[in-house]
């Protein structure tokens, strides 16, 4: 586990780390050791599934949270009336920014743990993709996380995306390896994270939820 919140209050060094690695440098090969390699070998869930899940999940009017390369609105996007990319890290926004240029994407640099200052009218999508695992804190804390985005949310919006889990799994020596390395670095906070707490936690905000498990990989919707 990564560092802890005091009393429900964010940890800023925790929040640093969980977002600092993401340089110029290291996004240039994010998506082929994260999207390639980890995902198919350690995770053993393949990105066509997350494809797969963006495809399904995305609406016309969507808002992105915690964009990375923004790889899934890439592949899957086919066009937006409105893209908005959020993200704490401003080399994400720059790279996801250029890639997804065809979409006129508008960008907002936040924290997902602090109560977003949007200027902006709702949602009728809302991606959530591989941040879970990396926010610091016990699953109702990075929930929080949900509960800034939700008043973003259009009535009947649709909140999907994926998390990887770090507890009551069965994790492979590649998988173990990462997720030591990682959450010793604070890259990660996931050691406690299991699919019942975040499968709770999206029930007490939202009417429906599915959420599917794919090797260490849960995959959810709500709405
Ligand atoms: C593992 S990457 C996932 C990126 C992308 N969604 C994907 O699946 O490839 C985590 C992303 O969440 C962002 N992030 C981490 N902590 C955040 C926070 N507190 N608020 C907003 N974004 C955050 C990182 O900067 C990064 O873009």
């Amino acid at each position: 586990m990564g560092e802890k919140m005091d009393a429900g209050v964010p940890d800023a060094a925790a929040i640093a780390k969980a977002h600092a690695v993401y340089t110029p440098a290291a996004l240039r090969f994010y998506d082929l050791a994260v999207h390639g390699l980890s995902n198919r070998f350690a995770w053993r869930c393949p990105a066509s599934r997350l494809v797969e899940l963006y495809a399904q999940g995305l609406s016309a009017n969507h808002l992105e949270a915690g964009v990375g390369t923004g790889l899934f609105l890439d592949r899957a996007g086919t066009g937006f009336d409105r893209l908005v990319l959020a993200d704490i890290n401003v080399h994400c926004l720059d790279l996801a920014g250029r890639r997804l240029a065809r979409f006129r994407p508008a960008l907002r640099q936040a924290n997902l743990l602090a109560p977003l200052e949007f200027d902006l009218a709702p949602f009728t999508s809302v991606g959530l993709t591989y941040v879970l695992h990396c926010l610091p804190g016990t699953m109702s804390e990075k929930l929080v996380a949900v509960d800034h985005l939700k008043p973003f949310m259009a009535e009947g919006a649709r909140l999907f995306g994926a998390t990887i889990l770090g507890r009551g799994v069965v994790p492979n020596i590649a998988a173990r390896g990462l997720l030591d390395l990682y959450n010793k670095k604070g890259v990660f906070n996931n050691g406690a994270d299991g699919i019942e707490a975040l499968t709770d936690g999206l029930r007490q905000r939202f009417a429906t939820v599915r959420i599917e498990q794919d090797g260490l990989v849960a995959l959810f919707t709500a709405r």
